[in-house]
């Protein structure tokens, strides 16, 4: 390994952009489906993987759908939690912001008490077992209506102690975020932090939509924004933060390969870009093999690193004091150990 990998590898980090159904590893998704007698289109685990070629982001998300359908007990939610936040802890991940998808279950019937119990429980143990903290973002589907997105909304209401904010994914091209104004705006009024994906399949055009209607304060993905030089002066004067997911764009073919991807121009624009895993499971690797890989393509020197690393805090939504304490971390670590 050399040296820029390794000090990728002990760098602290925040991941503000991982659905917790898209961490669900084959093996455990064949033991799972074993457990609760679901049907699955893959024997084993490695035939799963095999099956995992995308052509697009819809493509993905028909498989990634199907595969969330043995995920039915609390115990199937704990189990895939756990399993994440121990992968995150062990790659020096301090804090994450997890996304989960509730319609996505309570459409087949899962109860939402039964989703968020499972983890909740997980967030309870890593917050005694492991150095990291958590917080909860519920994803509204956008493929689906306004009114079914409010109805889980007001379930959010219920369990608001255990929920932080409130984002939207799955298909961008055909619902735009217009859509579901009404929506966020109660979801700001509840005081919700609110994101959304855009810019992933959408252009740049469908962000600035999203920030003139949502009023979101980050994007998830955002990498169309490059097509339009007001809207990124925009996103740098305002330093709204772009999760980007690079492996993930290069999987669901937003970029043909990683020497192709934007990030570094992103980057040395002065947006305020962070690195993330988005959906580990089907993307092939979790957020420090997103930083490696895209730091190897895009030949990112440790300036680079340290500023993801930096951007992944302060677009958090952390307290200030908490955002100092893990800057000074990234400053000790920069200093001490590779100056
Ligand atoms: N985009 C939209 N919806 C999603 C994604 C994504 O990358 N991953 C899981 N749901
Ligand atoms: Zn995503």
């Amino acid at each position: 390994m050399n040296q820029l990998s390794q000090f990728i590898e002990g760098i602290p980090t925040a991941e503000l952009h991982l659905h917790i159904e898209g961490t669900l590893e084959p093996e455990l998704m064949i033991s799972i489906g074993k457990r609760n007698k679901v049907a699955l289109p893959y024997p084993d685990a490695e035939s799963a993987r095999k099956a995992y070629n995308f052509s697009d982001l819809q493509s993905f998300l028909n498989i990634y759908y199907r595969a969330t359908a043995v995920l039915l007990t609390e115990e199937d939610f704990y189990d895939l939690t756990i399993a994440y936040l121990k992968k995150a802890a062990s790659q020096n991940v301090r804090h994450v912001e997890i996304f989960f998808d509730p319609q996505s279950h309570t459409r087949r019937g899962v109860t939402f008490e039964t989703v968020i119990k499972g983890i909740e429980r997980a967030f309870v143990e890593a917050n005694s077992t492991l150095t990291l903290s958590t917080k909860l973002i519920m994803c509204i589907l956008r493929h689906l209506s306004e009114v079914e997105g409010l109805e889980v909304l007001e379930k959010a209401l219920e369990w608001k102690q255990w929920i932080a904010g409130i984002g939207l994914d799955s298909a961008e091209r055909g619902n735009p975020p217009e859509k579901f104004q009404h929506l966020f705006e109660r979801a700001q009024r509840e005081g919700f932090l609110t994101v959304a994906h855009a810019g992933e399949e959408g252009n740049a055009a469908s962000i600035k939509k999203t920030l003139d209607t949502l009023h979101v304060s980050r994007i998830d993905h955002g990498v169309h924004c490059m097509e339009d030089n007001s809207l990124v002066d925009e996103l740098v004067l305002r330093q709204i933060p772009l999760t980007v997911c690079p492996l993930s764009n290069v999987r669901l073919q937003v970029f043909k390969n990683m020497k192709q991807h934007n990030l570094k121009a992103m980057l040395h624009r002065g947006l305020c870009v962070t690195i993330n895993s988005d959906d580990p499971a089907y993307f092939g690797g979790y957020i420090k093999d997103n930083y490696i890989e895209a730091a190897k393509a895009l030949m990112l020197d440790r300036d680079d690193i340290i500023r993801l690393a930096q951007n992944s805090f302060i677009a958090s939504s952390l307290s200030e004091t908490h955002k100092k304490l893990y800057l000074n971390e990234i400053i000790r670590y920069a200093g001490h150990e590779y100056s």
